[in-house]
């Protein structure tokens, strides 16, 4: 175990969707200081969405200094940063001025969608699967660069440099030194090969990605660089970079097949760690990297992850608060959903940003369905936590589908795992238990983890991992039908295609 502890910090900042936050660890893995700042979210027409990474960038400097000052600590005494941020989403960038070129294209961003359809009648799918173990669909990053490439065309192809959101800041923390990516958020953008984790010349061809702009892809836990010095003042090395999903399933401790993990945030997703070996489910699920390491002999250890990415989740609560304006507060959806016993007939579809697993359905457009004059805002509400629940029992029975086990308890994470009605009814349809630890911010605390065992803050991570607590296991009730599913479903199919 970690007996001896070391002094000093662990920085960890998880750059996410919504909003991004900084989290100061001490030695004993205690949270001393945080901060975060909601993001802006640019909707220029229906199904795209934008993200300002120069504001992601200045977000990103004030939740550092912020929590920092929380933590009432000197940066020097910060012994390593770890990063872990929204994934796919992406960015071309003026390596000179250190300008974009246009805003970040988002991950829910579904302005690629003609492209994509063209790549599957052109017969792509098996390929670009074999190769990525992905599934042809606007979320991945490839064709989003390709849209950029395609829209500015005056763009100087010698000075420009492109990356996910790891790379944009990782390039701003070293001032402008590293432009690099890890396996885990290049194995998102379509364009890295599984096997080889390097970049997929075939694919760099087809999507005619110019390699030279393209980070240098790095192992996940290992040494990145160090912050420049006018930054903070210090050099602070930065020793761990992650997708945020794949950062959730470090934090938990799924280091090894049969352990999964799903996190409710603007999306649900579902991740399963299948060892160093590539699974493939054929059930709609993708194969994607969980992290990567150096070992002694300075080979690669991959870990591979089986993933079931759902669109489209704790956004529907906050468009039941900021567009709909039918609540006030996230928290607010619990009791309501409480005050009715029903869903009173009505059914969500949470198809903001078309589908994914396990339908990976590009057009298909949100609704509800079931409509009565008895319907009131509850049933509304109750009906958006259930589509959330049942998007998540189908990607389990997918899961089962492909594996000889079928899973016996989920362990959950984010923001709208604390809705306690939500929970439990995750538990009543999946018929397991639902485990919710103490710390919430696994993904964060995945960040840290590795940005600290990398740097030898840390020696054990089974050690970091036991000290984790669960705060509630949802017990399944046994008395609960699950008559409502097929009607959910039936419901989900009057929504595919809807955009064609
Ligand atoms: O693939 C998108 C995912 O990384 C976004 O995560 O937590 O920002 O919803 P989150």
């Amino acid at each position: 175990g970690n007996t001896t502890l070391s002094s000093g910090y662990i920085l960890a900042l998880d750059l996410g969707t919504t909003g991004n936050r900084a989290f100061v660890f001490n030695a004993d893995g205690k949270i001393v200081g945080q901060a975060y700042k909601e993001l802006t979210q640019y909707y220029p027409q229906p199904g795209w969405l934008e993200h300002d990474p120069e504001q992601i960038w200045q977000d990103t400097c004030w939740v550092i200094k912020t929590a920092i000052a929380n933590a009432k600590i000197a940066p020097s005494a910060i012994a390593a940063l770890g990063l872990t941020v929204q994934r796919e989403t992406c960015l071309i960038w003026d390596k000179t001025t250190g300008k974009p070129i246009h805003r970040a294209i988002v991950w829910q961003d579904r302005r690629t969608a003609p492209l994509c359809h063209q790549l599957q009648e052109q017969g792509y799918a098996d390929e670009i699967y074999d190769r990525t173990g992905l599934i042809i669909d606007a979320y991945f990053s490839a064709t989003k660069l390709r849209w950029l490439l395609d829209n500015f065309t005056d763009v100087d192809l010698n000075n420009v440099l492109a990356g996910t959101i790891d790379t944009w800041v990782l390039w701003n923390l070293t001032g402008g030194k590293v432009h690099a990516t890890d396996h885990s958020n290049a194995s998102r953008t379509m364009l890295m090969n599984l096997k080889t984790c390097e970049w997929d010349e075939n694919l760099l061809k087809l999507f005619q990605i110019p390699a030279h702009i393209l980070p240098q892809i790095q192992p996940s836990l290992g040494v990145f660089g160090v912050t420049d010095a006018t930054l903070l003042g210090a050099e602070i090395p930065i020793t761990a970079i992650l997708g945020d999903q794949q950062a959730a399933l470090f934090g938990h401790g799924c280091d090894r097949p049969g352990l999964m993990k799903c996190t409710y945030g603007t999306g649900s997703f579902l991740v399963a760690h299948t060892g160093n070996q590539i699974v493939r489910s054929h059930h709609q699920l993708i194969s994607t990297v969980g992290w990567t390491q150096a070992n002694s002999k300075d080979t690669l250890d991959v870990g591979y992850a089986l993933e079931g990415s759902m669109f489209t989740s704790g956004a529907c609560i906050q468009w039941l608060r900021d567009r709909l304006k039918l609540i006030k507060t996230a928290g607010e959806t619990e009791a309501m959903a409480n005050q009715v016993k029903d869903n009173g007939g009505v059914y969500f579809v949470p198809a903001f940003s078309g589908l994914g697993a396990p339908y990976w359905d590009m057009s298909a457009r949100g609704a509800f369905f079931g409509i009565t004059a008895s319907v009131q805002p509850e049933h509304l509400v109750r009906a958006v936590l259930e589509a959330i629940a049942y998007q998540v029992l189908e990607v389990v029975q997918a899961i089962n589908a492909s594996s000889s086990t079928p899973v016996g308890r989920l362990t959950v994470d984010g923001g709208a795992c604390e809705n306690n009605f939500l929970m439990q009814f995750q538990a009543d349809v999946l018929g397991i238990p639902v485990e919710r630890p103490i710390m919430r911010d696994t993904t964060v605390q995945g960040a840290a983890f590795a940005a600290g065992l990398a740097v030898g803050f840390w020696e054990s991570y089974e050690a970091l991992v036991e000290q984790r607590q669960i705060e509630r296991v949802f017990e399944p009730r046994s008395d609960f039908s699950l008559s409502n599913f097929g009607t959910w479903q039936k419901a989900v199919k009057r929504t595919l295609a809807w955009e064609e």
